[in-house]
């Protein structure tokens, strides 16, 4: 155990994904159980170079397990970019006394902790929380499992429509960069296609089995599309198929942000307090510079740069299951 952690501080960066607050909740009852006082920074990095900070108590983070969002706030922050914000954000620690530092967010918030604790002499852990489940060191993050349940209930409530109405749906998904989130809900909802970053020229595939599925007179269809597929989202998409079988009936929904919100499922909230716990007993071990992950249920550290910078694969298995699957 490290001595010299006395005072551990937390802040959430990014885009907000539930059970961030479950995250927070562990980490600062694991830390008060060990003695050490934990400090809630507000508005992720925004929030250390502005000193918003706040002492947190065992009562701080009561009712908070089940609420999406983050009671700390988030943010996207363009001045830790930069070297003089995340200097001042260093004195902001130090003056109060902070030893180490937990960051709950995702690639974007571990490239900036990985530079500010290279820069300046502080350990850092990172918990991931991004419903994209983009990050390698970790089968699941924090968000992802309450996402595509969100998605699902809302799928199944447009097949409805899809069906009563012989129309093809295009659905569109967060995943800016990665289409974790959309082949898993594509397999859930049993989608007649999905369409993510990682195939670039799925396209073609596309429009030739929609051409297959119409003939043989199939109701209503769904296609997930993931936001950031190469081909341009579902509008995109949508005048793709349009062009090539004019009489289809198409429609599409955007889902957007209702993604990212809600209370979050069982399987997050385990999840979280698990790598929150995990988190601090981490610091106290010596550890720094990394992200906590779970791999096959168990905890596993990876350097931050890995986590950033190693490509995870989306996989392949449940790619041809959702094709198999679609018939
Ligand atoms: O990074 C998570 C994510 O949900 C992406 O999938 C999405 O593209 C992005 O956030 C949207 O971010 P914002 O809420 O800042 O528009």
């Amino acid at each position: 155990m490290n001595n010299n952690i006395k005072k551990i501080a937390v802040l959430t960066s990014g885009g907000d994904a539930p059970g961030m607050n479950a995250a927070i909740r562990a980490v600062v009852r694991t830390g008060i159980f060990y003695h050490i006082e934990v400090v809630g920074v507000h508005l992720g990095y925004d929030g250390l170079i502005d000193n918003e900070m706040e002492l947190l108590n065992v009562r701080s983070v009561a009712n908070i397990l089940s609420r999406g969002g983050t009671f700390l706030k988030s943010a996207r922050s363009e001045r830790f970019r930069t070297p003089e914000g995340r200097s001042r954000a260093f004195e902001n620690i130090k003056n109060a006394n902070i030893d180490a530092l937990v960051v709950i967010g995702g690639d974007g918030s571990f490239t900036g902790a990985d530079i500010f604790s290279q820069e300046h002499d502080l350990p850092v852990i990172g918990i991931p929380g991004t419903i994209d489940n983009d990050l390698y060191g970790t089968d699941d993050s924090i968000g992802y499992d309450t996402a595509l349940n969100t998605i699902v209930d809302a799928v199944d409530k447009i097949r409805d429509t899809a069906n009563s109405h012989d129309r093809l749906f295009i659905v569109e998904v967060m995943g800016k960069d990665a289409g974790f989130i959309a082949l898993r809900s594509g397999v859930a909802v049993g989608a007649e296609a999905v369409l993510v970053p990682e195939t670039h020229t799925y396209i073609e595939h596309l429009l030739n089995k929609l051409g297959r599925e119409r003939r043989k007179s199939k109701s209503g269809s769904i296609v997930i599309v993931a936001e950031g597929d190469g081909y341009g989202g579902a509008y995109k998409v949508a005048d793709a198929v349009k062009e090539k079988y004019d009489h289809l009936d198409i429609r599409v929904s955007i889902l957007g942000h209702i993604q990212r919100g809600g209370n979050p499922s069982a399987f997050d909230r385990v999840l979280a307090s698990r790598l929150g716990a995990g988190a601090v007993d981490a610091l106290l071990g010596g550890r720094k510079g990394e992200m906590i992950g779970l791999v096959n249920k168990e905890l596993v550290f990876t350097p931050f740069e890995k986590a950033v910078k190693h490509h995870k694969e989306l996989n392949k298995q449940l790619l041809s299951l959702a094709e198999i699957l679609a018939l």
